[in-house]
């Protein structure tokens, strides 16, 4: 028998300011502290094929082998494909639970599997860690600047992120213990200390073998947790690696997150945390509410490749290619960008931060440089208190080393132009003058 057809209701208009009013009354407290990510905003347009993108993170898919994907779908469909299409356990499949920690040794760190929690990327690991720890209110520490992603998962929990100055050797310990000091005399105790300790994103930068000891044994003494980010750690160009943060420790006061995301692919959406248990299982309670379980499917495949015998290689492949490419880019902002800039020269990891003399706004240059088809992300995006204002994130691992250089070229040359502007305004107004174009030709001129 036919359904009996019901005439569709009629189209409500699209949200107007007057409907949100509406809203307004319903919407939860802590959405008043939500703010979107700069690079999730700037996605679609970062996606146009015109367009140069250095704001992305986004890893570089084209070399994985077709060969293997299909091998290994073939495999999850022979013989896997019920347990694939089923769902799971919150904490994550056994096997792969099991495969995670050999993934951690390849960096020398330990660790056990049932200490291990999959989660659906990096980033709701993040969140995972947030929601089970910090209540409104609550302090956190973190890089300045921080991983810009991090930021919307800390003002949505409603926490209070104070961000420690980093140096060329990462987080500045004995501003971290001088904080921590005040903060105790103030009667607040923070949660955890946020660290992105290997080829920092956005920083690109490391933290010291000394300044890991120190931080550990600072949140040992504070007693407060450290949650070690670590998604670039295996991609390592040059120099020896060092012992993460949880190796240290020993799995106490360090909660370690990482992903798949740059190591194998981003569309898998598959990280890992690893807390001590009475941690985990807050974890685990999080995890039941937001998605029950990571999809099994993901999972098979991602460890069906572990087990595939060509991960390292994989690897390997993609640290030949990112050395090249953070190569074009050193390159290129040596040659295009003005004098008066500086930026990080990292050994690893997928950023380079720079920053340009301070009368530049990369605000401003970033509207300057989509309309010449070139995106990055402005340095603001990465603190909370309004620093970073003339530094810029630039990523290498998503373009070919053309369309590197090509990037800088134009965010250079916009960047002299932005210079050459103000020079003009500051010889007439008598201000400071700052490493511009014209000045450029001057000291060229001798
Ligand atoms: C430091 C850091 N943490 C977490 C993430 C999120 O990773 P995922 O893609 O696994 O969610 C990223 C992604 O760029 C990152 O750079």
């Amino acid at each position: 028998m036919e359904p009996e057809q019901v005439p569709p209701a009629p189209r409500r208009p699209r949200t107007e300011a007057r409907d949100l009013e509406r809203y307004a009354a319903l919407f939860a407290a802590r959405t008043r502290q939500m703010r979107s990510s700069a690079m999730r905003n700037m996605m679609s347009i970062a996606t146009r094929p015109e367009v140069i993108s250095l704001a992305g993170g986004l890893p570089d898919t084209s070399t994985f082998p077709a060969d293997l994907f299909e091998e290994i779908a073939a495999g999850i469909a022979a013989d896997g494909l019920a347990g694939a299409l089923q769902y799971g356990p919150t904490e994550g499949l056994d096997g792969l639970r099991e495969a995670i920690p050999e993934v951690m040794a390849r960096e020398g760190t330990g660790a056990e599997p049932e200490d291990v929690t999959v989660t659906t990327g990096g980033q709701q690991a993040l969140d995972l860690v947030t929601r089970a720890l910090v209540d409104p209110g609550d302090v956190l520490l973190c890089d300045a600047p921080t991983y810009p992603g991090a930021l919307p998962t800390f003002a949505a929990y409603q926490a209070d992120v104070i961000q420690v100055e980093c140096d060329s050797e990462g987080m500045r310990t004995d501003l971290l213990e001088q904080t921590l000091t005040e903060l105790e005399a103030g009667g607040k105790r923070p949660k955890f200390i946020y660290s992105v300790p290997t080829f920092q994103n956005p920083g690109g930068i490391t933290l010291s073998l000394e300044r890991r000891r120190q931080m550990v044994e600072i949140a040992r003494r504070f007693e407060i947790l450290v949650v070690e980010d670590n998604p670039y750690g295996l991609l390592r160009f040059e120099g020896d690696p060092l012992p993460s943060l949880y190796s240290i420790d020993g799995g106490g006061f360090v909660v370690y997150v990482g992903t798949f995301s740059k190591i194998v692919a981003a569309g898998l959406r598959l990280g890992w945390v690893v807390a001590p248990p009475p941690v985990r299982q807050k974890i685990v309670l999080g995890k039941q509410a937001a998605d029950l379980c990571t999809s099994n499917l993901v999972q098979e495949f991602a460890l069906r490749f572990l087990q595939s015998g060509r991960f390292d290689e994989y690897v390997d492949g993609l640290r030949e290619v990112y050395r090249s490419r953070r190569d074009a880019m050193l390159g290129a902002i040596a040659e295009y960008f003005p004098h008066g800039a500086d930026w990080s020269r990292p050994e690893g990891g997928l950023f380079v931060w720079a920053t340009l003399p301070e009368v530049i706004d990369t605000g401003d240059l970033l509207a300057k440089a989509l309309g010449e088809n070139v995106a990055f992300v402005p340095g603001a995006e990465a603190f909370v208190d309004g620093r970073g204002t003339n530094s810029m994130r630039l990523n290498f691992s998503g373009v070919p080393e053309e369309r590197i250089i090509e990037g800088v070229r134009r965010i250079g040359r916009l960047a002299d132009r932005m210079l050459g502007l103000y020079e003009t305004i500051a010889n007439t107004a008598e201000l400071p003058l700052p490493g511009g174009p014209v000045e450029k030709e001057r000291r060229k001129a001798g």
